[in-house]
């Protein structure tokens, strides 16, 4: 009984602490919007992107995917150079940088908070991407589970986070409100939600300002029957 109280005000908190920090992350994206693509090219050597495009080129990636925190839409326009032909549908909670995007392997596009609500039918997509959104979210096992309803059996979750080993989420940099995870947290939480990890690459993803290299860990996971 006691655990269960437990439970349940931990799990308020953590809904109160996702709510501020989606504000504040909508409001940042929002303004940032018009000048991502240069910031993140020119001052921050972003990477991400490219890994995962290369990811899904390597699985020989068909069909109907979600990229979930899409942004200006970095990732599309990382498929079309390897050659990759998606039907892409952007959700992200930024409408401005929603607004940016231009590759036309987006067919859908929406405003949503992921942890909330992914507006596309159970199980109807081969698979979803998320490049540079987890350092936004605080309740993977959360996060794992929108993911695990949208994704076909035998569909493809592939995403990137900043690894830690402290057994926890922890932010790693609190004036931009970004997160780090615990690498063996995160596969546990997509074990639980029905997945099975394939495979795992780490690389420098992008310079954070007097931080210097940010590493991201990609994780390469499929929904089993
Ligand atoms: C670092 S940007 C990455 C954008 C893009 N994926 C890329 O690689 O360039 C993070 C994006 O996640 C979005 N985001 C953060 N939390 C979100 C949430 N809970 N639901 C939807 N979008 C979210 C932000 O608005 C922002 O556009």
């Amino acid at each position: 009984m006691l655990v269960s109280v437990l439970d349940r005000s931990v799990e308020l908190d953590l809904r109160a602490h996702h709510k501020r920090l989606i504000r504040e992350c909508e409001a940042t994206y929002d303004e940032l919007a018009p000048d991502y693509d240069r910031h993140l090219r020119d001052e921050c050597d972003y990477r991400s992107p490219e890994h995962v495009a290369a990811e899904l080129a390597r699985l020989g990636a068909s069909g109907r995917w979600l990229d979930l925190g899409a942004g200006t839409g970095l990732v599309g326009e990382a498929l079309v150079d390897r050659g990759v032909d998606l039907c892409l549908v952007a959700i992200d909670v930024s409408a401005a940088m929603l607004a940016k995007i231009v590759c036309p392997l987006y067919a859908e596009r929406y405003h949503a908070d992921v942890l909330r609500h992914l507006p596309v039918e159970r199980h109807s997509c081969d698979g979803v991407v998320a490049a540079g959104l987890m350092e936004y979210i605080i309740d993977p096992a959360r996060f794992v589970r929108q993911v695990a309803r949208v994704v076909a059996s035998g569909g493809w979750f592939v995403f990137t986070f900043c690894p830690n080993n402290s057994g926890c989420v922890e932010p790693f940099d609190e004036e931009t409100d970004l997160h780090c995870h615990d690498g063996e947290l995160v596969e546990r939480c997509l074990e639980d939600a029905g997945f099975r990890i394939d495979g795992r690459e780490e690389f420098p993803a992008y310079v954070n300002g007097d931080q210097g290299w940010i590493d991201h860990r990609m994780l390469i996971a499929r929904r089993g029957s």
